[in-house]
């Protein structure tokens, strides 16, 4: 076959396949952003007209991150972080995260329902839903999605030089060293027996504690952007707030990335437990985040809102 013939055969291909070109043309274009792309060795022809227009300050903070971000047996400081949190003090902190919860005017919850949906049908039929009705959740079915998320359900007894029970209590959702770094506010709109408002979960006593009253701090309107739902018809937002230090401390840039992935673990719980309950949920990209933030008394520098999932009764 010659070049010739190749190459009729490839634009034959194409003409048939015309998403072919428009996947590679999108892949070209996220190859042509990269701020590495002039020093780096492949660098797709479009990217060097592209270079002119986008300086390589304008580059992805998550690409330097990555690029940045290394793992292995050679990095020091991941060694030395890691070493000092079999320190005596570290373990202990570690072991008494239940002190860092308020009992003084914290909201008792139910306990969790037991679910009896089968997981496969479960995971199968767990879907986006954004027709939210406005019919209020019980405190029992919020009580339940969020023991599902992050309740406490065991204890993992840890070796100390003078305290010889203590030990760590244990979530449903996975997290590196079991250091939690993640805590999930609710901000409650249509919630039987809660008063609308901002609320931080507290997994070991299995309680609410209201933030600071702070003026429309449970209008979600005020936070979420976008169009996809009607946000006064939602029943509560599950907000995702990370503490940078509470793991980094430990494992360095890796605790951003862990705690990215412990997010997920959590909505997925989240979703699984909503979806057995009969309630619609859906994860939102579209909010402001520094809005949220003053209302959840994040500092913006260590603490920060990730993540945002949406939850309640669709219509009938
Ligand atoms: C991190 C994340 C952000 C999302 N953001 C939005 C959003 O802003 N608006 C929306 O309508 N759906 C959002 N979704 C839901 C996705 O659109 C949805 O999961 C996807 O279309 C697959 O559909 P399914 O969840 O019904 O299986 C988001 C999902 C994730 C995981």
């Amino acid at each position: 076959m010659s070049l010739k013939d190749s190459q009729e055969a490839v634009s034959e291909h194409l003409d048939r396949n015309s998403h072919m070109a428009t996947v590679a043309a999108f892949g070209q274009q996220h190859t042509s952003v990269s701020m590495y792309s002039a020093t780096t060795v492949v660098r797709a022809p479009e990217s060097v007209v592209r270079g002119r227009w986008s300086p390589a300050v304008h580059g992805l903070v998550g690409e330097e991150l990555l690029l940045n971000h290394r793992r292995g047996g050679r990095d020091l400081g991941m060694q030395l972080g890691v070493s000092r949190f079999y320190g005596h003090d570290a373990v202990l902190s570690t072991a008494h995260s239940d002190l860092q919860e308020r009992s003084d005017g914290a909201v008792a919850l139910p306990p969790r329902r037991r679910l009896r949906s089968g997981l496969t049908d479960t995971v199968a039929t767990r879907r986006s839903g954004r027709g939210f009705s406005g019919k209020p959740v019980s405190l029992d079915e919020l009580a339940t999605v969020l023991w599902h998320a992050q309740g406490v359900s065991g204890s993992l007894p840890v070796p100390t030089a003078q305290d010889g029970d203590a030990a760590v209590a244990l979530r449903n959702a996975p997290s590196g060293g079991g250091l939690y770094p993640l805590r999930l506010a609710v901000i409650a709109q249509h919630v039987k027996g809660l008063e609308p408002g901002a609320y931080a979960y507290q997994p070991h006593g299995h309680t609410l504690f209201p933030y600071r009253p702070a003026p429309h701090a449970a209008e979600l309107g005020r936070y979420l952007q976008t169009a996809d739902v009607e946000a006064d018809r939602v029943a509560l937002a599950l907000v995702y707030v990370y503490d940078l230090y509470s793991n980094s401390q430990k494992y360095g840039d890796s605790g951003l990335v862990f705690a990215l992935i412990e997010a997920g673990g959590i909505s997925q719980n989240v979703h699984l437990a909503r979806t057995s309950l009969g309630l619609i949920g859906c994860d939102q990209g579209g909010y402001d985040k520094q809005a949220l933030e003053r209302a959840l008394d994040c500092d913006g520098t260590s603490r920060h809102v990730v993540h945002l999932t949406l939850l309640g009764h669709g219509e009938a």
